[in-house]
Order: C-alpha cells, then sequence, then structure tokens
C-alpha cells in the first residue's frame, strides 16, 4: 500500500547512524549520542519549509536585510518516555522551541493507550507543533497523542520518528490524514507483541539502559 502520508529521509548521514542504532552491539552511551545526532538531521528535514522573512541587520561591514524565521515559535511534544531522546536533538537545533508531554501506557485488557500525564504549552493554534516518538509501531498511542494535541488546539501538525512500521503508518493516515509522518526508515512489519521487526529493540530502554 501507498503511504502518502510518509516522508522517507534517505540521507546516507541518517542512514548510516541508523544501522548503527540498529545494532544490538551498539552500548547505551553510543546510542543515545547516535540518536541526538540524527534527530538534527531528521529535524533539518522537516523543519524544510518553514517560512522566513527578511530584518534589518547590521554585520560588522554594513547593514542588510536578512533571513530570519517567521511566525510563532514552534512546539515539540515528546511522548514519554523514548520522545525525550529525539526532543534533545531537536532542542539543540531549535533552542526557542516550546515543548509539551503526552504520557500513556498501555491498557493491557482493552490494548488502548490511557494518559498519565499531559502538559502543553499555551496558543497551540497558530503554531507548528512537531510531535516525536522515535518508534512508530502499532500507532496507536501515536494517534492518541496526536488526538491532545489537537484537543489542546494545534491545527499544524507533523509526526516525527526515527523507525515506522506500516501498520502504524496506515492508524496514522486514518485517523490523522492532515499530519504528516517524516521517519528515517519504513521497516517491514510487527511482529505478536508489538515489536517493529527489524527494528532496533525497545528505544526507551536502549536510552537508557533499563533491560
Ligand atoms: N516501541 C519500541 O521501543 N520498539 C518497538 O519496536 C516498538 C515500540
Amino acid at each position: 500500500m501507498a503511504h502518502e502520508n510518509l516522508t522517507i529521509v534517505e540521507h546516507p548521514l541518517v542512514q548510516h547512524k541508523l544501522t548503527l542504532m540498529r545494532k544490538k552491539s551498539t552500548a547505551t552511551g553510543e546510542f543515545r549520542q547516535l540518536l541526538r545526532e540524527i534527530s538534527m538531521l531528521l529535524g533539518y528535514e522537516i523543519t524544510r519549509n518553514l517560512s522566513v522573512s527578511n530584518r534589518p541587520i547590521e554585520t560588522p561591514l554594513m547593514e542588510m536585510d536578512a533571513p530570519m524565521l517567521a511566525g510563532k515559535k514552534l512546539v515539540l511534544v515528546s511522548i514519554l518516555r523514548a520522545g525525550n531522546g529525539l526532543l534533545e536533538g531537536l532542542l539543540e537545533l531549535i533552542p526557542s522551541a516550546r515543548v509539551g508531554f503526552v504520557g500513556l501506557y498501555r491498557d493491557e485488557e482493552k490494548l488502548r493507550p490511557v494518559e498519565y500525564y499531559l502538559k502543553m504549552p499555551r496558543g497551540l493554534d497558530d503554531r507548528l507543533v512537531i510531535a516525536v516518538d522515535p518508534m512508530l509501531a502499532t500507532g496507536y498511542s501515536a494517534a492518541a497523542a496526536v488526538d491532545r494535541v489537537k484537543r489542546a488546539g494545534a491545527t499544524n501538525i507533523r509526526f516525527l520518528c526515527l523507525v515506522a512500521a506500516p501498520e502504524g503508518v496506515d492508524v496514522m493516515a486514518k485517523h490523522h490524514p492532515d499530519v504528516p509522518v517524516v521517519t528515517a526508515a519504513l521497516d517491514e512489519r510487527l511482529n505478536e507483541i508489538g515489536y517493529i521487526m527489524p527494528g532496533l529493540g525497545d528505544a526507551g530502554d536502549r536510552m537508557y539502559g533499563t533491560k
């Protein structure tokens, strides 16, 4: 199935770093460093079409009109906990971004995400919001997080991940067809317990050394 909502960032540096992250021999510290680097490269791609307007400045030599980002500061929304890995690098790239957090856990009976934490900046209606989670697996928590972002007033939303499963991309397209998804890779499938194959394992555990 064609994924019209999906952009895959095929830049060689992104692909190389992702391969290093996938390797099971890559230890926690290196994994985190790679995630920080790759999130900056993905951030560069996802912000490619932000608008700029010229402002008068003075260089040491003369005055000029030079481009600066236009409009309100953008908002990054981290889907806890693994989203924080992408968030860190993105904040290095866009230090003035506002930040929101969505915490969801999976109800094992109903297999649906349940909210345990929500904090959003104000004034989302006229800002670009980039929701981040390294792994777009079933897509249920991504879709539920974007529900919350929309309920908080956002109308211009993008979703950024590192690895996506076709199932998750389809769930996002069905629930949020207006939200473009940007990823470094579209993997083969989900396994029977919802992990992306071949994937890179549990992103949170690999980032924080919790396994
Ligand atoms: N979350 C992860 O961290 N990894 C997966 O493969 C799927 C969901």
